[in-house]
């Protein structure tokens, strides 16, 4: 199971987004964007023509993570401008499978995200229309949040249902994932790491995404669901 990281430039500056994607394109996986429509979450960030714009420019799959009211009519727009991956929340979705198959037949991958306090349980019959799982791990909206730990025995189940299902679904955790609590989230489950200002305050973006990968991958190797 490879550890990904997915360096979110919620964290980075607005007005450089090409030079931040370009400084982790060489030792990232992905690079998250997080689309907010302050109605979904209390945050406004940016939406389709700014993905479309660092489609252009940015060295790495984009990662789409839709915080936003009506995914049902906006995600499809993401994975046919060229997103690698659109993840919607179960929280806003109407039609879940209609909405991940089109994203699917746009030819991305499906993400289906869940807030902390949003049982993962009840979606256990959709995970055959998903590719990814996200679980946050603070309450959507802004970076720099604290982890919070009470999501961690959910991370567990979530594990024991992809396994059940043959684990081709990716697991990802999103919020307050630094150095301090990545390996937590690998040990519990999680192969997918999106990391904001862990990556983006720290000095040294490609570093800091080298550091957390080295921990989430010695973390894997000793964690029992990775056996
Ligand atoms: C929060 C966003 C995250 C955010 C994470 O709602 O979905 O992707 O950028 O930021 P950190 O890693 O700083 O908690
Ligand atoms: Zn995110």
């Amino acid at each position: 199971m490879a550890v990904q990281i997915s360096p979110s430039i919620l964290s980075a500056d607005f007005a450089r987004l090409a030079d931040e994607a370009e400084a982790v394109s060489g030792v990232a996986d992905w690079l998250h964007v997080d689309v907010m429509d302050n109605h979904f979450v209390p945050n406004l960030t940016i939406g389709l023509p700014v993905v479309e714009s660092l489609l252009k420019h940015a060295g790495l799959p984009i990662d789409c993570h839709l915080m936003i009211e009506d995914p049902d009519r906006w995600a499809v727009g993401y994975a046919e401008a060229g997103a690698g991956n659109v993840t919607i929340h179960a929280e806003a979705v109407k039609a879940p499978v209609r909405t991940l198959r089109a994203i699917r037949a746009a030819g991305a991958r499906a993400g289906l995200a869940v807030n902390p306090g949003t049982a993962v349980e009840p979606y256990a019959d959709l995970l055959s229309e998903v590719d990814m799982l996200l679980l946050m791990t603070v309450e959507p909206g802004f970076g720099g949040q604290r982890f919070l730990d009470m999501v961690l025995p959910k991370l567990r189940r979530a594990r024991a249902l992809v396994a059940a299902g043959g684990g081709s679904v990716w697991l990802q955790v999103d919020g307050g994932v630094s150095e301090e609590t990545i390996e937590r989230c690998a040990e519990a489950g999680a192969d997918v790491f999106v990391a904001g200002s862990a990556v983006y305050s720290a000095g040294e973006p490609a570093a800091a995404v080298q550091a957390l990968r080295a921990q989430a991958e010695r973390a894997t190797a000793h964690a029992g669901w990775a056996r």
